[in-house]
């Protein structure tokens, strides 16, 4: 829905309107970014300047770009905010003037054959084109493309040099929006490994607040998502608007707030030891820049994002299509595995209905540290004697799929490979590389070890009835330097995009039936480039389901829980040694693709009949834990979290003790997505709390007297549990999302059959499910 009438450009998607207009000068002025309007209101809506101010510089009489909402921007023509553009032009001077030259409308998405992947299946493409006043065969081309259906607009620039000079791009954003208030708190997400994607909430202030990363990749530092909310936005209310980037390289963003209190925002490629020359007849295409807005909270803003991902940029293949539960054997074994621990992980794993197991590192070359063997893809025969194919054969035997990780982009200096091509690793002739996690980074700049990538990760491919592929990346670049480069500003542009070709000739046009979880030690590479290819992700290497409340709810905001990739793993957790119930690991994973990372022959009994029943619950409500729509909220800001799951006539709502206290508050869950003249049937989810969780205690509740470490409760703790109190309310949409009061949670005074017993890091799940 894009209408251009007298130079006014309107997009519309269901619920929103973007607008902007050309000055009479021929710069694009930004009008409108928000909920729908029925007409392009231009005088109402346009930021007035009646009466220029003091100490600016004036492009024409009464005219100052400086104070002007624009749709892009330059230098030297007197807009001193931060600039979307920066590029030295053949006489040597850094001004450009973009003044509109044509547009067009087409219909369908943008495509470009530049080697970035693009949104797939939008309704229009709006491209609006630009010439500088002096070197009127340098043209910027905008494009937009409209995604009605999730509200979703995605932009990116294009420069193209027909001048006889060189144009060097220093800076090159995919988008800008200028906002004509700055009273917004912009949200990010920032983190480490094992840390990822922690909210961060900043009120915009004077200045330029800047979201990058320069590792080479999008990176578990600054997520390239980022939003920004006006005041008085929460989850549930308010507007917000949502930003993210297709791209898995360095990316930059920044928000300033004015000298005259308006707002800018851009986001693209980060300029971070970038350069690009653009000869004669040459071009440089950006990476396509994604935005929604939402009168309806970071919910709603989310939901667009989310509805975005799962039909525009996950491989078709995958779209609507429910991913496997999976066991991965990498925290259960790390290196130390052979054929006869494998296959007894995945009998155990076949009984407890798991559908896919996932041999992770350490089958291939020397590979029983990390110290060695990175980059031989041949198996390991001491540890797999039969090989993958036969390993595959008996794991598909007991009825589950197989799927193997690699990490193709990286190379230990112990390796055959390093021994035969030590000059396919990254590195400054005359310094030495740096190492990370005792490797280096292979040169997808080079065209012959993209070959040997693609080639060798095809072989083994070839080799077994492989299903699923886990694409590890487990360091950051450094010594950046592409030994076949002229120009090494260009080279983690030209790493990214060598990535994609890799990827793009492996999953898109050889496998695309095998289902790619990319990961890089986790969330180090979550991006929407990445899932342009890999329709899931692996979200961090931090397993404790405590630790993942904080970052699944980061990833929330904008991506949909079909590519959060989540494992229940062992207590106490590898990362911070805390005990969390099961029924908790699990509330928290199934809120994504939910796996297990553990042997399942290290658990008791009882706990192996959980994992069966959580199993078969997971496969039930499948669908909505994966496709469903999102929401959440914090009951008790700081004391208690929820999010819910609506899809296919039910909602599964959990909710989350972050902290608890004796004579624990009464709790009160509202089912955000209820409808309203609907009546509804509320049930817990029956959990189950080991014994031994009481420890001493148990004293009190059983009539002979039991020692706590003793033989009998050790028995009883591997054997049996107790239960939780169980719930059950019919009652009408209305009242459910006004809020049930829910049974109290377990406090000194007494064990009762009707309590919910969660106490620290516990959590109640609820099924909603619409009455007939
Ligand atoms: C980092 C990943 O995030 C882990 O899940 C595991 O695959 C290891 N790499 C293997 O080296």
């Amino acid at each position: 829905m894009i209408d251009v009438h007298k130079k006014v450009f309107k997009l519309d998607t269901k619920n929103t309107s973007y607008i902007f207009t050309l000055s009479p000068q021929g710069h694009p002025i930004h009008i409108h970014y928000g909920s729908r309007l029925p007409s392009a209101d231009v005088e109402a809506l346009r930021l007035k300047n009646n009466i220029t101010l003091g100490s600016t510089v004036d492009y024409a009489p009464g005219y100052c770009l400086d104070s002007e909402l624009l749709e892009y921007s330059g230098i030297g023509k007197g807009d001193y905010r931060h600039s979307p553009i920066e590029c030295m032009l053949p006489d040597g001077s850094f001004t450009t003037d973009f003044v509109y030259e044509g547009h067009r409308v087409t219909q369908g998405a943008y495509e470009n054959d530049c080697g970035l992947p693009f949104a797939m299946g939008g309704g229009e493409t709006l491209t609006v084109w630009f010439r500088d006043t002096k070197f009127k065969s340098l043209r910027l081309f905008l494009n937009y493309t409209v995604f009605p259906e999730c509200d979703v607009i995605a932009r990116n620039a294009e420069l193209h040099n027909g001048e006889n000079g060189e144009v060097a791009i220093r800076k090159f954003m995919s988008a800008m929006v200028d906002l004509p208030e700055s009273d917004y708190t912009l949200l990010t997400l920032n983190g480490s490994w094992a840390k990822e994607a922690h909210i961060q909430d900043s009120p915009v202030s004077y200045g330029i607040h800047v979201n990058d990363s320069a590792v080479g990749a999008s990176s578990n530092r600054h997520n390239p998502a980022f939003l920004l909310k006006k005041t008085g936005a929460d989850e549930l209310q308010g507007r917000v608007m949502g930003f993210n980037l297709l791209y898995s390289g360095n990316h930059y963003s920044a928000v300033e707030k004015t000298n005259q209190d308006t707002l800018r925002a851009m986001l693209g490629i980060n300029p971070h030891c970038f350069l690009w020359k653009l000869g004669y007849g040459e071009k440089f295409v950006t990476p396509q820049a994604v935005m929604t807005f939402s009168e309806h909270g970071i919910n709603g803003m989310a939901a667009n994002f989310h509805d975005f991902v799962n039909h525009h940029i996950i491989p078709k293949h995958f779209r609507n299509v429910q991913r496997p539960v999976v066991l991965n054997n990498w925290e259960a074994t790390f290196f130390d595995f052979n054929r006869r621990k494998i296959l007894g992980m995945a009998k155990k794993a076949a009984e407890l209905g798991v559908e896919m197991f996932v041999l992770d590192d350490g089958w291939f070359g020397k590979r029983n540290n990390d110290r060695a063997g990175l980059g031989d893809w041949v198996v390991n025969e001491k540890k797999l004697p039969s090989g993958l194919g036969a390993l595959a054969k008996s794991i598909n035997a007991m009825g589950l799929r197989f799927g193997l990780w690699f990490e193709p982009e990286c190379v230990n200096p112990d390796s055959d490979l390093y021994r035969k091509h030590p000059d396919w690793a990254i590195q400054i002739p005359g310094r030495e590389p740096s190492l990370g996690r005792n490797q280096l980074t292979l040169d997808l700049t080079r065209a012959e070890v993209r070959d040997y990538i693609v080639d060798s990760v095809d072989k083994v491919l070839r080799s077994a009835n492989i299903e699923y592929v886990k694409w590890d990346y487990n360091r950051h670049i450094s010594d950046a330097f592409g030994s076949t480069l002229q120009n090494q500003g260009e080279f983690f542009h030209r790493y990214i995009l060598g990535l994609y070709d890799v990827l793009r000739r492996i999953f898109k046009e050889k496998y695309p039936h095998i289902l790619l979880e990319s990961c890089s030690s986790g969330g180090n590479r979550f991006d929407l480039g990445m899932l342009c290819f890999s329709p899931q992700v692996w979200t961090s290497d931090d397993t404790d389901a405590m630790e993942r409340l904080d970052i699944q709810r980061g990833m929330y905001c904008f991506y949909p829980p079909s590519s959060i990739s989540c494992h229940v793993s062992m207590c106490p957790n590898a990362q911070t040694l805390r005990n969390v119930p099961l029924s908790t690991r699990f509330n928290v994973a199934a809120f994504g693709v939910m796996g297990y990372e553990l042997d399942f022959g290290e658990l008791t009994p009882e706990e192996r009949r959980q994992i069966k029943e959580q199993i078969e619950f997971y496969k039930t409500h499948r669908h909505t834990f994966q496709f469903g729509r999102f929401s959440r909220y914090f009951p008790k800001p700081g004391q208690r979290e929820s999010w819910q799951m609506a899809g296919n006539g039910e909602i599964l709502a959990a909710i989350y003790n972050l902290s608890y206290h004796a004579i624990p508050t009464r709790d009160t869950l509202r089912i955000l997505e209820a409808k309203p003249g609907k009546i509804y049937r509320m049930k817990s989810v029956p959990q189950k709390l080991r014994i031994n969780r009481f420890g001493g205690l148990i004293k009190h509740v059983v009539p002979i007297h039991l020692k706590a470490d003793g033989l009998v409760l050790r028995f009883a703790d591997r054997h049996f549990a107790m239960t939780d109190g169980q719930e059950d309310y019919t009652c009408s949409g209305e009242t459910l999302r006004s809020g049930v009061n829910l049974a109290m949670q377990y406090s000194g005074t007494g064990y009762g059959k009707d309590l919910r017993i969660t106490g620290d890091f516990g959590s109640s799940l609820y099924v909603v499910r619409e009455e007939a």
